[in-house]
């Protein structure tokens, strides 16, 4: 049912209101109601009044007319935007010609007899029903008026549909909810932690968790065999238009399953959600991709799959040219590749490209951009000259551009090459509208690298967590080349975004002990951190894998949301305060006292 068609009459008990401000219609025409809601809009045309009345299911007209006596005319001409009153009178069909098909109460009106003013309100610093918005940073700071907005309950309904049918899909595969503790050890999700003093024992912290990953492994060697929760995450790290520093997840994890069985299972849980959300039909199974496929094709793990612009390498062909730019990194073991923008030749100037060139720079560390217009079958750019005609003809072979196409080259290492392509396609095919923004892409990328090297330590960090089991068939390569390890790991990526991960788990003591090994965590600290878990493993630990899905990421990608911040009620800022609350606060010296800890503030308020 939808939500503005809820009903409260069965609710006799209710005296405030027999109607939500969503619910009437044609058929209620001579029925006396009393509704509640906010002004939304006021009309004052001299002997008439007109006053919506708006509340979360809907916005009713009410028309304030001089046969209903000057007093309550007087006091609806006193109304102001967002009063909070309550009106009685009779449901009547609005004059001929005046009824409004945009609104689902648009046929009828109410004739007051009645009105009590339940509450003022001060000159709200936003208007709910005004669709110029202030600043994002007045919308934070009084949330409570923002959430007013349609927009934003929309959106939060959209939350509440998704999470319901993500609920009762797992329900309905047999999987048991369980929460688990906020206060607990850290677990390795790769973020700093937020840390939560102990005041009964001085000098010692809980740490909130970045994920449920060690209870969840814990429930299967409990025997639970699915589990699934929505649960709260905490991680503090910078943060992005899809990174808040508490998040939610659809926290999974199942028993004797391989990665086969999560994603038969998630593509399930996901076309479901998709028809019942948006209507689609999503093709099973979903597609899946290498994640070695994805940095050589897209040159990201989590490619927006809605348009084509693929790298191009050229690697080979600047061996061979004297362009020193094309030929140093290549034959330094670098590499040269490019994307080939279709059809905007004409629509980028040498300032715009100036922009795109300190964009690679700035955002991507990468040397510079070197880039042609294809024009009359042959490449144009100051660079051109620096190749010969043989070289011009190998250039548009390769990349198979077309007159009014632009080739963007970039000659790095292979990281930086990856990043700032990535980058570039994803910018131009906005610029360019490239792809229907409403279309929807989903994928798996599997088989991440196992390890990435972590400069600043000088040592391997696990790409996903310390407990991912890594491919079978290269458990040799461990001891002699763990670069080339690959994880019996996969991410489900929509719209170019990362909404979901997962691995399947180490349930071997001793596997386990050599990963640690590997990740230079020694037995002391492995065992101070996660003994409980290597412990567990050693009482007949069931074979199991999981999943975590961003549940604010996927409703911002289904609700075509920009920021995951449009459907969080409460999210922090970039610098991750509550404008609203004004967290994160000084406290009390007699709190930090109690907790042992020394006052050393820095930032005062
Ligand atoms: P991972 O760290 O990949 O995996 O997180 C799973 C999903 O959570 C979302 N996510 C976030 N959303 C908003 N703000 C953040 N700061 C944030 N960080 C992550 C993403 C991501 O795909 N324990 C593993 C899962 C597992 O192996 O089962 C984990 O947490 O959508």
């Amino acid at each position: 049912m939808p939500a503005s068609g809820y009903e409260l009459q069965d609710y006799k008990a209710i005296m405030y209101r027999t109607h939500t401000c969503g619910a009437l219609r044609a058929e209620h025409i001579g029925q006396e109601v009393t509704i509640c809601g906010w002004v939304d809009r006021i009309r004052n045309q001299g002997g008439l009044v007109f006053v919506n009345l708006r509340d979360r299911y809907g916005i009713t007209q009410t028309a304030f007319a001089p046969e209903a006596g000057e007093d309550l005319l007087e006091l609806a001409r006193g109304l102001k935007m967002e009063y909070v009153v309550q009106v009685t009178g009779k449901v009547c069909a609005r004059p001929v010609g005046q009824a409004n098909p945009d609104m689902a109460t648009g046929e009828i009106e109410v004739r007051p007899t009645q009105m009590t003013l339940l509450n003022k309100c001060n000159q709200p610093p936003v208007y709910p029903s005004i669709p110029e918005l202030p600043s994002e940073d007045v919308r934070l700071q009084y949330r409570y008026l923002d959430l007013r907005r349609t927009a934003m309950q929309d959106a939060l309904m959209l939350r509440h549909r998704m999470i319901k049918t993500l609920r009762d899909y797992t329900d309905a595969h047999g999987f048991i909810e369980v929460e688990t503790p906020m206060l607990g050890r850290s677990t390795p999700e790769g973020a700093r932690d937020y840390l939560v003093p102990s005041r009964v024992h001085p000098g010692k912290y809980y740490a909130l968790p970045q994920s449920p990953q060690l209870y969840k492994q814990l429930l299967m060697i409990a025997g639970y065999d699915r589990y699934v929760q929505l649960a709260r995450c905490f991680r503090d790290e910078d943060l992005r238009a899809d990174r808040q520093p508490e998040f939610t997840q659809l926290d999974i994890e199942m028993s004797f399953v391989e990665m086969e069985d999560i994603l038969t299972f998630m593509d399930g849980m996901i076309a479901d959600l998709a028809k019942k959300i948006l209507g689609l039909d999503l093709q099973l199974p979903l597609s899946r991709m290498d994640y070695d496929e994805a940095m050589e094709r897209y040159g990201s793990d989590k490619p927006d799959l809605r348009f084509g612009m693929e790298i191009i390498d050229l690697t080979e062909f600047a061996k061979t040219v004297d362009f020193q730019v094309f030929r140093g990194p290549a034959e330094a073991g670098n590499r040269v590749r490019a994307i080939v923008v279709p059809q905007c030749a004409d629509k980028y100037s040498r300032k715009a490209i100036d922009e795109l060139t300190t964009y690679v720079k700035e955002d991507f560390k990468a040397k510079g951009l070197v880039w042609f217009k294809v024009e009359n079958g042959d490449i144009a750019s100051p660079t051109a000259k620096k190749f010969t005609d043989e070289e011009h003809k190998k250039i548009l072979e390769i990349t198979g551009a077309k007159d009014g196409d632009m080739i963007l080259v970039v000659a790095d290492t292979f990281d930086i090459t990856c990043a700032a392509l990535d980058g570039l396609r994803r910018r131009l095919a906005k610029e360019l509208k490239l792809y229907d923004p409403k279309s929807m892409s989903f994928s798996w990328i599997v088989s991440f690298p196992m390890f990435e090297w972590n400069e600043e330590d000088n040592k391997w960090d696990a790409k996903h967590h310390p407990f991912t089991m890594p491919q079978p068939a290269e458990l040799d390569l461990l001891d002699t080349a763990p670069e080339k390890v690959h994880a019996v790991a996969y991410d489900l990526v929509i719209n170019g975004f990362e909404a979901g991960g997962g691995t399947v788990r180490i349930h071997d003591t001793n596997l386990q002990a050599k990963i640690f090994k590997l990740l230079n965590i020694d037995d002391q600290t492995a065992h101070e951190r996660f003994g409980f878990l290597l412990d567990a493993l050693k009482f007949g630990a069931p074979p199991h894998a999981g999943i975590a899905l961003g549940v604010d990421r996927l409703v911002m990608l289904f609700g075509g949301y920009d920021n995951i911040r449009d459907v969080i009620a409460f999210p922090k800022t970039a610098r991750a305060t509550d404008l609203m609350t004004g967290a994160p606060g000084v406290v009390d010296d007699k709190q930090l006292d109690e907790l042992s800890i020394q006052n050393t503030r820095k930032e005062e308020n």
